[in-house]
């Protein structure tokens, strides 16, 4: 805006500015082109936004279409005005190459919506996995007043009177398959069992724990983030959500009141109770760096390694979404870590209130969905960060190592945190589906598998695939996962405890571009190491030689976003995002 804006609400200096009233007429008689009135349009009253998320091609957050009616309702009975944009789609199961491409890009057009347009206050319709951050960031940025409100989780899946949750089943599916266990059509009527109804992945996957961090980093209304989409209190949520907004804007409580350091400690050591998702350190470590607020990698094992795993949840446990939601859901997830003096009780929220007043009295109500604290699934269930000679940071989910796993790779009595292995490097996942089955790859039950050309660079907003199943013939003898390392993602819903999220990838020409097949590596969990067992002359030597190539080859660009995203991108360990924007944070506020 070149004119002074008026005093009071942000809107005024669209809808309601003496000082340039031209503006204001052709601001105005557009907006009242469908129906709303000038004597609304300049009554003082806020105008809301609806960040809207959900589409027919997003159907995990397609049930938003529904919910915004009764947040429309929220908001105008609170004294608001509601109006309804889209948000750039992302579906994370349906997007080429990756939907990981997308959060940075529905940020950035979120942005500009949330700077651009004459609105008070945003209802950011949160839910499938890169949904919830592309919204945080954005409201972090502009920081405006802004609530979330989730989807909510499918209900429940079911086959054969087992449960059957979102992306898990897919891992056990193909399994079946590769040992001849099911066909084509039972592959596709099983995975489909999963999904019953409208919501996001029932599992604890990116979405359940990105959904359940936004409640605990205190953006969305407490005990709002299980309920499952289908049930009448989703409904009742999104109204109560609708009528909270109107009260924020009335109390200027903005992102950066509520994203603090103690709220994103707060959501590290949720994160680690909940068994939460290991792309949650990337769209965290987004999110604060948006709001101004420094969360080191580190923080996650230094505030969340040592928290034990409280919610049974798939992949880690047992139950699924609704169950989460009758246990209690993260209320009761944040009380029994509250009386661990685990949480920041005074870290305040979206309805006003802080989270110790939140939570305080909220109770577990069925333990063998959520554990007590004395009696949990795994102890020290949160991520380590390893460092080494192949990456400067990588997490692991120590929490999904199976004593299968464990007996293989983690049996020297004598240093029992530690393994050695000979590598088997893939160059993305082309290569890896296209060779894994090879018997010359000579992969045994010791190899190490690597996954590089899969970073935010390499395969364009890094891809969700360094948790590769063994070759066939070692899944028939019974081994369900190796060890892998990787400069890519890996879905929340997989359980494989794998080395993840490496930095910087290998198209950054980090360590991992320098790796061989054959080559013997050693990482150890205690002190957080991963090296490749040869000297610093060779890796020196293969640098300069790779360097002499062009660098670490990756496939060309097939769209204008993913070179402009390419040029800009940061590395998974500082979050991913476009590196430069996080200082609009301040700008956009002036
Ligand atoms: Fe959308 Fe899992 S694919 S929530
Ligand atoms: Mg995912």
């Amino acid at each position: 805006m070149t004119d002074t804006p008026p005093p009071g609400l942000r809107s005024r200096a669209w809808f309601d500015n003496p000082a340039n009233i031209d503006m204001t007429a052709l601001y105005i008689e557009r907006y009242m082109n469908f129906g709303l009135s000038q004597a609304e349009l300049q009554s003082g009253k806020p105008i809301i936004g609806i960040a809207q998320t959900g589409s027919d091609l997003s159907p995990c957050n397609r049930h938003h279409l529904v919910l915004a009616e009764r947040l429309r309702e929220g908001i105008r009975e609170a004294g608001g005005i509601a109006i309804e944009f889209p948000v750039h789609p992302i579906q994370e199961t349906g997007k080429r190459p990756t939907a990981g491409l997308d959060r940075n890009l529905a940020y950035l057009a979120l942005v500009e919506v949330l700077y651009g347009y004459p609105l008070d206050g945003v209802v950011l319709t949160i839910g499938c996995d890169k949904t919830t951050p592309a919204c945080l960031m954005a409201a972090a940025t502009v920081n405006i007043p802004a609530i979330a409100l989730s989807v909510g989780p499918m209900l429940n899946g079911w086959h054969k009177g087992e449960r059957t949750g979102s992306g898990t089943i897919v891992w056990k599916a193909r399994e079946l398959l590769a040992a001849g266990k099911i066909d084509h059509a039972g592959f596709v009527k099983l995975v489909a069992s999963s999904a019953p109804s409208t919501g996001y992945c029932n599992t604890m996957g990116t979405a359940t724990t990105m959904n359940s961090l936004a409640e605990a980093l205190g953006m969305q209304l407490p005990g709002s983030a299980a309920i499952p989409a289908p049930y009448r209190d989703r409904q009742e949520i999104a109204y109560l959500t609708g009528k909270r907004i109107v009260g924020m804007v009335a109390e200027d409580l903005k992102p950066s009141d509520i994203l603090t350091r103690d709220a994103f400690h707060n959501a590290i050591v949720v994160n680690s109770a909940i068994g939460g998702s290991t792309n949650a350190p990337i769209h965290l470590s987004a999110i604060a760096r948006h709001v101004g607020v420094d969360l080191p990698l580190d923080d996650w094992q230094t505030h969340g390694h040592h928290v034990p795993l409280l919610v049974n949840l798939q992949p880690a446990g047992e139950y699924l979404g609704e169950d989460f939601y009758h246990a209690g859901g993260v209320p009761a997830v944040v009380a029994e870590l509250m009386r661990q003096g685990l949480i920041h009780e005074d870290a305040i929220t979206a309805n006003g209130l802080t989270i110790g007043d939140n939570c305080r009295d909220a109770t577990i109500e069925d333990e063998k969905v959520i554990r007590r604290f004395e009696a949990p699934l795994m102890e020290d269930a949160g991520f380590i960060v390893l460092r080494g000679n192949l990456f400067d940071a990588a997490i692991m989910k120590t929490s999904v190592i199976s004593p299968e796993f464990r007996a293989r790779y983690l049996s020297n009595p004598d240093d029992p945190e530690a393994f050695e292995g000979p590598a088997v490097v893939f160059d993305g996942p082309e290569d890896y589906h296209a060779r894994i089955d090879d018997p010359a790859l000579g992969i045994t039950t010791k190899t190490i598998l690597f996954m590089r050309g899969a970073g935010p660079i390499g395969y364009p907003g890094a891809a969700e695939v360094v948790n590769m199943r063994p070759p066939a013939y070692l899944i028939r003898e019974g081994v369900h996962a190796l060890a892998c390392i990787g400069d890519g993602r890996q879905s929340g819903t997989s359980g494989s405890p794998s080395i993840l999220n490496a930095s910087p990838e290998a198209a950054a020409m980090g360590g991992l571009a320098l790796i061989r097949t054959g080559d013997q590596v050693r990482i150890d969990l205690l002190k957080g190491t991963a090296d490749v067992l040869i000297g610093d002359d060779e890796l020196a030597e293969r640098r300069r030689a790779l360097a002499g190539t062009g660098g670490y080859p990756y496939p060309a660009s097939q769209t204008p976003w993913q070179e402009i995203q390419r040029a800009i991108v940061g590395q998974l360990n500082d979050g991913a995002i476009l590196e430069g924007s996080e200082r609009y944070q301040r700008i956009a506020q002036t």
